[in-house]
């Protein structure tokens, strides 16, 4: 959808529907003195069902009048208790532009002055409006014959109280939806499923990159066998779709010097292998491939919003199926780094590929810091459920620098530590690591522990995005209606921040 910016006041301007946001406890005089525009246009029924307590603003509260002047709809959007937050923004947009699908409702009108307030400047209003309807109007509609109608064009209104500056708020806007851009990229690509989602169409993807000035290197198993990346053979092995290591390089502008490398894990589909998993559920796991997914998203961010640093990202890339080619629990694998895994569960997979990638983008590059994102444990969704996405690494700064980020993009993450009882736990007798431990304690931990063997002294954060990379059905109604069922995106809005404005001292 198309976001527009327009001096006029909301009321004023020809949409289907004209949104409105309300805090919970304000007022009967301020609630009336701020809407006494939009009230004469729907016959008083504001204050009406204000002072009923039908409307109480309470957040994803939203409540549709219709106009009795022309055909359209006052739809007044909840934020919750003050103070407004942008979070609180990208809620009440989102339920908005989720309660309109299906009902022919195609352009909305927002007043500003009524998202903004003293704690949420206009420009951050601007961004979390964008946030709010793009994500949330999304639907995988692709291999549907009859979608549900969609929002087409939202007009952000600036009227006379806004306080903003047009020219900022522009920009704020142009630089938002770019992003938006990127993440609704990779959630298609993502729910893709993995029938045609293969590795090889994945670095496809990645070739399309590109056009933005991005520079692509695939290889493919022969070059990855001349490499030594023993860890995405053996993973890739038991699948006729074999496998691919993606790097996409970003040159960088003001910063040049300075790379970040971002590393992804891209199963396209987890059976498990040998170790096969149950069936039930097993049908999530063409989401295996959302942490190289937004690395894309990233590398495509970091192209057309300019960050300053070289942006390094690694795909690794395979499909994890029980063929006569598999790897088996028993197996030794030595990796690109030379450092052997006793493989001892081959569910664990996105370890073992991640061991390769990791170990070449810091040979050959030689990051100034390191990230990887992985939908790598069931264990991150039992420590930390669907919303908040677990950091572990060997750099207190980078892992809060990220914690901060996702704190300004409504993207949670919590730290967690690793410790030595750990790195002793993860030693095998046969190789020098093994890829899983029992008991499956701490199983966050124990696969951040087994990582950190390939990195060396490179700062380095590990984000185990398990949870929040897609947005399940069972649970929908309590994933935020930012996060519309599938693939989510999580992590290219958030690690984006850190590169074009996070801390610029390191
Ligand atoms: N892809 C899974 C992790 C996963 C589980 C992601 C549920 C999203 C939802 C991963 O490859 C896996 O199977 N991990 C194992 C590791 C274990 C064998 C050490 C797990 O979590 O059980
Ligand atoms: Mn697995
Ligand atoms: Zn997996």
């Amino acid at each position: 959808m198309k976001i527009l910016l327009d001096r006029r006041e909301a009321a004023q301007v020809a949409a289907d529907a004209t949104l409105v946001g309300i805090a919970e406890g304000s007022k009967d005089a301020a609630f009336a003195a701020a809407l006494s525009a939009e009230d004469t246009l729907v016959g008083g029924a504001l204050t009406r069902a204000w002072e009923s307590k039908e409307v109480r603003g309470r957040r994803r509260e939203t409540t549709v009048f219709h106009r009795t002047d022309r055909a359209g709809r006052i739809v007044l959007a909840g934020l919750g208790p003050r103070p407004l937050t942008a979070e609180a923004v990208r809620v009440a947009a989102a339920e908005c532009a989720k309660s309109m699908r299906g009902k022919g409702i195609r352009t909305v009108a927002l007043s500003l002055a009524s998202f903004t307030s003293a704690d949420l400047a206009p420009d951050l209003a601007v961004r979390a409006l964008a946030d709010g309807l793009i994500l949330g109007s999304y639907q995988f509609v692709q291999y549907r014959a009859n979608a549900d109608s969609a929002l087409e064009e939202g007009t952000i209104a600036l009227g006379r109280a806004h306080g903003g500056e047009e020219g900022s708020l522009k920009r704020a806007l142009a630089e938002e939806t770019k992003l938006l851009d990127a993440v609704l990229w990779v959630r298609d690509i993502t729910n893709t499923p993995p029938n045609i989602a293969t590795p090889a169409w994945l670095a496809e993807q990645a070739e399309s990159l590109t056009e933005l000035g991005l520079k692509v290197t695939v290889f493919d198993e022969k070059k990855l066998a001349e490499l030594g990346c023993g860890g995405i053979l053996a993973v890739g092995g038991g699948s006729r779709n074999p496998p691919r290591m993606v790097v996409v390089e970003w040159p960088g502008g003001s910063r040049k010097g300075r790379t970040v490398a971002v590393v992804g894990k891209g199963i396209t589909f987890d059976s498990g292998g040998i170790s096969l998993k149950p069936d039930l559920g097993m049908q999530e796991m063409k989401f295996d491939k959302s942490g190289a997914c937004s690395v894309l998203g990233i590398l495509r961010a970091a192209a057309v919003l300019k960050a300053p640093n070289r942006v390094v990202g690694v795909l690794a890339c395979a499909e994890n199926l029980p063929g006569g080619g598999a790897y088996r629990p028993s197996d030794i694998v030595r990796t690109y780094s030379g450092a052997t895994i006793e493989v001892t569960n081959t569910d664990a997979e996105g370890r073992v590929v991640l061991a390769d990638a990791l170990a070449y983008a810091i040979a050959k590059y030689h990051p100034d810091e390191i990230i990887d994102l992985a939908t790598l444990t069931g264990a991150a969704v039992v420590a930390l459920g669907e919303h908040i996405g677990a950091v572990v690494g060997n750099d207190a700064r980078l892992e809060g620098a990220l914690v901060d980020a996702g704190a300004v993009t409504g993207e949670q993450l919590w730290r967690l530590p690793l410790t030595d009882p750990h790195r002793e736990m993860v030693r095998s007798d046969v190789a020098d690591v093994k890829n899983s431990v029992e008991p499956r304690y701490a199983g966050v931990l124990m696969g951040g522990v087994f990582l950190e063997h390939f990195i060396g002294k490179t700062p380095w954060a590990h984000l185990d995005i398990a949870g929040p990379a897609y947005a399940r059905l069972g649970t929908l109604k309590f994933c935020p209606p930012y996060h519309p069922l599938g693939a989510t995106g999580f992590g290219i809005r958030l690690v984006s921040e850190y590169l074009v404005n996070g801390p610029a001292d390191r």
